[in-house]
């Protein structure tokens, strides 16, 4: 049931290529529609036209895509305490009634497959075979968390003691859980996180990106279809200092599963430990990357160059494992970046629903002008390698950057995480090996790593020197699939467990003993 939208390790394509064409047949009606969201509480709520933000699409601004109505503070004030109050019912809601729903949201997802990735692609600027996969890896969350709470939560697990002693270990949920979440994955990871919470038996207040409201409202009416009380998973769209100031400062608020920039799970992080009054909470952060590849001289240049570029500029490199910094040993440095200019000199940019573009747009205009200033730094210092080409035609409405690879001394010559397609190459000498890897390590970050070569004593050198969450070897670095590659970093990176394996519920439940002397 997992990962059916992914290339396996050898480049092989999992999908049934044909699979794509009744998908975009279907993405007609969808195209034109527009979207009008709001908070989905326990509550009635009154229209609010202040609150009111427009929609347009990252590849053509001039196209409307809806509204939305955020949340205000005194909204997210009062869902927290119906989050609150539903929480003993839930707790007690049997496991099976738990994860049925989540069974009944992955359908109901197949089902409207089409209509989530043209949301995808419109509000977000995905690829629609970005939009397929994303849709993909939220049906494999349903399932996969459905199946471990079976396993976990159904029945106290039996323990050891001594004649006349029975002893048992129960899992029950914590709480109330806030879940926060990024708009680069807007159905996958904001739907992962809060039927993960919920399955664990929680009442959960969900706060997507602002930029990707309008998918997760969708998600979210999905989800209350699939039959979850309006007041166990409520719906808080808004602005992140406000409604997440919220969410990380009331102290019924017992845990917050966060996945965003490194900066921002810092700030919720001290907000959850400034409240007065509040039992010690669980933050859950997946974060940021400065993610790196080594290559060593008995590498396939050819080999590593298709998988640097499905790793550096797949979703327009807006991808928390995405690769930022390429390790080139010097005697294979020239001929990597000869193929590399080829393959990005090939690259199309433009209308992500269109099949045949390899790169859409970023984000917004913040993200554009922040790579472009990195962009600007890099060329001053005259370390520009390689660029592929934007097409103005294709290109001028919308927030695009061309893909980009600049040479670099190391990874230190970088200030933080650019959250594009901005590749940088250092070159190194195979007595410098170690020193390299120490230096990636001591850089603090540590969410995904790969390593291209054939000698199994060196990757298996490198895999266990380096200090991240998941290693890739001769293969792209990106892509995660749940169940497989549990996927969720370390230091800068985030906190763990890892989102898509099997202790990841573990961390929204407590656990509780019962010693009966018989
Ligand atoms: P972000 O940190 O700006 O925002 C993430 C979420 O936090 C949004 O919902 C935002 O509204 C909210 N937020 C902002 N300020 C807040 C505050 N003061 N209190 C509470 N919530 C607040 O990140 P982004 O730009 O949406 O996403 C890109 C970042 O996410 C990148 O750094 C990327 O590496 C990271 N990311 C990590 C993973 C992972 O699994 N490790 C996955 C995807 C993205
Ligand atoms: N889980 C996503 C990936 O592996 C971020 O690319």
């Amino acid at each position: 049931i997992y990962g059916s939208a992914r290339k396996n390790s050898k480049g092989v394509n999992l999908n049934i290529n044909s699979e794509y064409q009744p998908l975009v047949d279907r993405m007609g009606e969808f195209m034109e529609r527009e979207y009008h969201a709001r908070p989905l509480l326990g509550f009635e709520i009154e229209e609010d036209a202040a609150q009111r933000q427009t929609v347009t699409s990252p590849y053509d601004r001039r196209q409307p895509v809806g509204s939305v109505q955020w949340a205000t503070k005194a909204q997210a004030e009062r869902a927290v305490d119906v989050a609150w109050q539903a929480f003993p019912a839930w707790s007690e809601t049997p496991v099976e009634t738990r994860a049925t729903i989540l069974e009944r949201l992955a359908d109901l997802m197949e089902t409207h497959l089409a209509e989530l990735m043209t949301l995808c692609s419109r509000e977000g600027g995905k690829l629609l075979t970005d939009g397929v996969d994303e849709i993909r890896e939220a049906v494999d969350f349903c399932r996969y968390y459905a199946a471990r709470a079976r396993e976990l939560f159904a029945e106290p697990t039996q323990l050891p003691g001594p004649t006349g002693e029975s002893n048992e270990l129960m899992m029950n949920g914590k709480g109330v859980f806030a879940a926060i979440s990024p708009w680069n994955f807007p159905v996958a990871i904001f739907t992962g996180q809060l039927v993960a919470a919920a399955v664990a038996g929680n009442t959960v207040l969900a706060k997507p990106a602002e930029q990707t409201s309008l998918v997760a409202h969708r998600v979210i009416e999905l989800l209350h279809e699939a039959g979850m009380p309006r007041e166990v998973v409520q719906l808080l769209p808004g602005d992140g200092p406000t409604v997440g100031s919220v969410l990380s400062s009331d102290p019924r608020i017992t845990g917050v599963v966060f996945t965003g920039s490194t900066d921002t799970a810092q700030i919720i992080n001290r907000s959850l430990a400034a409240r007065d009054n509040a039992a010690l909470p669980t933050l859950i952060a997946e974060t940021g990357g400065l993610n790196a590849m080594i290559v060593d001289s008995t590498a396939l240049p050819e080999q590593v160059v298709a998988d640097v570029v499905h790793s550096a500029f797949q979703s327009a490199g807006q991808r928390c494992s995405a690769l930022r910094v390429l390790y080139l040993q010097e005697d294979i440095a020239e001929r990597v970046i000869d193929i590399l200019r080829g393959a990005m000199a090939e690259l199309r940019i433009g209308d992500p629903r269109d099949l045949g573009t390899d790169v859409g747009p970023v984000i917004d205009e913040e993200a554009r002008q922040g790579l472009l200033a990195h962009v600007e730094k890099m060329k001053a210092e005259d370390r520009l390698l390689a660029a592929s080409e934007l097409d103005p035609a294709q290109t001028e409405h919308g927030t695009f950057v061309a893909p980009m690879a600049f040479a670099i001394d190391g990874i230190d010559t970088l200030d933080e995480e650019q959250f594009g397609p901005l590749l940088h190459i250092a070159r190194y000498r195979s007595d410098q090996l170690d020193a390299v890897i120490d230096t990636i390590n001591a850089r603090g970050y540590g969410l995904t790593f790969g390593v291209h070569s054939r000698n199994e004593s060196f990757t298996r050198h490198v895999a266990s020197r380096i200090r991240v969450g998941n290693v890739y070897v001769n293969r792209d670095i990106i892509g995660a699939v749940v169940g497989v590659q549990p996927f969720g970093g370390q230091g800068f990176s985030g906190t763990g467990p890892k989102a898509g394996g099997p202790h990841y519920l573990l961390r929204f439940a407590t656990e509780k003993t019962r010693t009966i002397n018989t």
